[in-house]
């Protein structure tokens, strides 16, 4: 659809939602339609905590955290702008490895390192005049004056099969009651850290519904928001 064409620059659209509910592979999909970049910030939050790990930094301690990612990612060009919307598959790999999944709830916790992913968010935002961001507060903290904000809504099984699913392609084993267990959790942890329904966010029910037809649903609310904007 060329209904980019019809939307004022610059904007941001913000996806939030808890883990496994599409976000990144329905926004990389609305970022390629409306010819924008497309930002995966929960990739940010595992880089720091892949970092930690990799370099036998305590991940209990924010402030050495902190430091060790401005050393390594000051440069660090996180936003896709196609026509490769995947990420680096090395890089990609090093992200979703377990122990990485297992830690990363609790390093997005430290409010220091959210303050700097906050304001290289914010910084992605001023450079590019049309971006889709993902996480779990890009509506509510990061972007507040995002031009759509879009919650996506799934249920814990849909959540469960669809990360079993991205473990399976990346060659993991699944124990899915655990997987299951762990998914409770973290959206539990999200919900502390971050995650909260903000004013004007739309709730996008996917439960029982095609890709497609979900992705259709955003790209209305999107046209929606500018057409409302621009009266
Ligand atoms: O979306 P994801 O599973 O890649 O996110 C990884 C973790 O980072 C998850 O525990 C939630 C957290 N996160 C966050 O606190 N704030 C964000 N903006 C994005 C992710």
């Amino acid at each position: 659809m060329d209904a980019a064409a019809g939307l004022r620059e610059p904007w941001v659209v913000a996806i939030d939602g808890e883990a496994a509910t599409g976000k990144s592979s329905l926004g990389v999909l609305l970022a390629q339609s409306l010819g924008a970049a497309f930002l995966d910030t929960g990739a940010m939050y595992r880089d720091a905590t892949a970092l930690g790990l990799e370099r036998g930094v305590d991940l209990g301690d924010a402030a050495a955290l902190v430091a060790l990612v401005q050393r390594e990612r000051a440069a660090h060009v996180w936003e896709r702008v196609g026509p490769m919307w995947t990420l680096d598959e090395a890089f990609d790999q090093r992200l979703r490895r377990p122990e990485v999944a297992e830690r990363v709830a609790v390093v997005a916790k430290h409010a220091e390192l959210r303050g700097l992913m906050v304001a290289w968010q914010r910084a992605v935002g001023a450079r590019r005049s049309r971006l889709v961001s993902e996480g779990r507060d890009q509506g509510r903290v990061v972007f507040p004056g995002a031009l759509a904000k879009l919650y996506l809504i799934a249920d814990l099984d849909d959540q469960v099969q669809r990360r079993a699913a991205q473990m399976r392609d990346a060659g993991h084993s699944v124990d899915v009651a655990q997987l299951r267990r762990a998914l409770a959790e973290r959206n539990e942890i999200d919900r502390n850290n971050a995650l909260q329904m903000g004013d004007g966010a739309v709730p996008i029910d996917t439960r029982g519904r095609e890709p497609a037809d979900v992705l259709a649903h955003m790209q209305r609310v999107v046209l929606e928001a500018a057409a409302k904007r621009d009266t």
